[in-house]
């Protein structure tokens, strides 16, 4: 990150593709092999020095291992102290979002900015669109984001109110083993991202991986039904729990820490009648599709 302190902001990037400071904003951008690797200082154009950064990482993949596992040489806690960099608040800021995160939440704050970010790799795919691990330009949290990308000239009301119910819902909800809500954007767009706390993998993941075991079975036991307590207290119902949407953090002491996610197919229970989910995976009262009000049963 590049933080410009100076009390007169004469601090700018440059190049062709970079993303510069935005006014009205605090001043800290993030710094990429391929923009915003010319910087500039002083004078009232900002370019009284001008220098170029090159970074001896190769990819983004790099830095963010490099963040997480701390191996910066500028923060080494046996140097010397007068030579830390100034780091102020920007250290919870690039570590991972581990389990939920409500007071990063900028939801709700009307004109607030628009999250600018860059993909480093794709996670998963959905039906519609992409989720994949992202950096905030603005901040350096590392985080997922779905983005759902329209397919046709507009949305269906459909397609419109399903998402605004997914996003609504996760934002509604603050609870320790449910996906967490960072942010979202674009409702006039032709793609409407979330923005969400990134975890290590699924629970599909795992039993892929041929790593399940007794330990983990409880363990995702334990947190699903505390979940799903917290879904049917608040007349939510999921409809759509299974492997690939219960996703993991792995703890500090080498625990699992699972989370439901993807609520794509998610109703509220005075309304939820129709035949929605994964066929395998299926309430038998969900397949019968007769109709009759399903109750929280149907994700248990
Ligand atoms: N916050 C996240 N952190 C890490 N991986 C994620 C996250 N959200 C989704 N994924 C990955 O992307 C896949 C698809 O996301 P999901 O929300 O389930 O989309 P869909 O509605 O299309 O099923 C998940 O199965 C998971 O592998
Ligand atoms: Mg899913």
């Amino acid at each position: 990150m590049l933080h410009d302190q100076s009390a007169t902001k004469c601090t700018q990037v440059y190049s062709s593709n970079s993303q510069s400071f935005q006014n009205g904003r605090d001043r800290n951008i993030v710094i990429r092999n391929d923009f915003n690797t010319e910087i500039g200082m002083g004078g009232t154009n900002c370019d009284k020095i001008r220098f170029e950064i090159k970074l001896l990482v190769e990819t983004d993949e790099d830095i963010v291992d490099m963040i997480k596992s701390q191996k910066d040489p500028l923060f080494n806690p046996a140097d010397d102290p007068r030579e830390f960099r100034t780091l102020h608040d920007t250290r919870d800021a690039l570590m991972p979002t581990a389990l939920p995160s409500r007071g990063m939440s900028r939801m709700g704050s009307p004109g607030f900015f628009k999250m600018r970010y860059v993909k480093v790799k794709v996670l998963g795919v959905g039906t519609y669109g992409v989720v994949s691990k992202a950096i905030d330009i603005d901040t350096g949290v590392i985080m997922a984001v779905k983005s759902n990308q329209r397919r046709g000239l507009s949305w269906s009301p459909q397609e419109y109110q399903k998402i605004r119910r997914e996003a609504e819902t996760m934002q509604k909800i603050a609870h320790e083993h449910i996906i967490d809500m960072i942010n979202y954007q674009g409702w006039e767009d032709s793609c409407i991202e979330f923005f969400m706390g990134l975890k290590d993998g699924s629970l599909a993941d795992i039993i892929n991986a041929n790593e399940f075991d007794d330990k983990k079975g409880s363990r995702v036991l334990e947190h699903m039904l505390a979940a799903l307590d917290c879904l049917a207290w608040n007349k939510i119902l999921h409809r759509d729990v299974k492997p690939q949407n219960i996703l993991y953090t792995r703890t500090p002491e080498s625990n699992y820490d699972f989370q439901l996610a993807d609520f794509g197919e998610c109703k509220m229970t005075s309304s939820a009648r129709s035949c929605k989910g994964t066929l395998a995976y299926m309430a038998p009262e969900v397949l019968d599709n007769s109709g009759v009000l399903l109750t929280p049963k149907v994700d248990t």
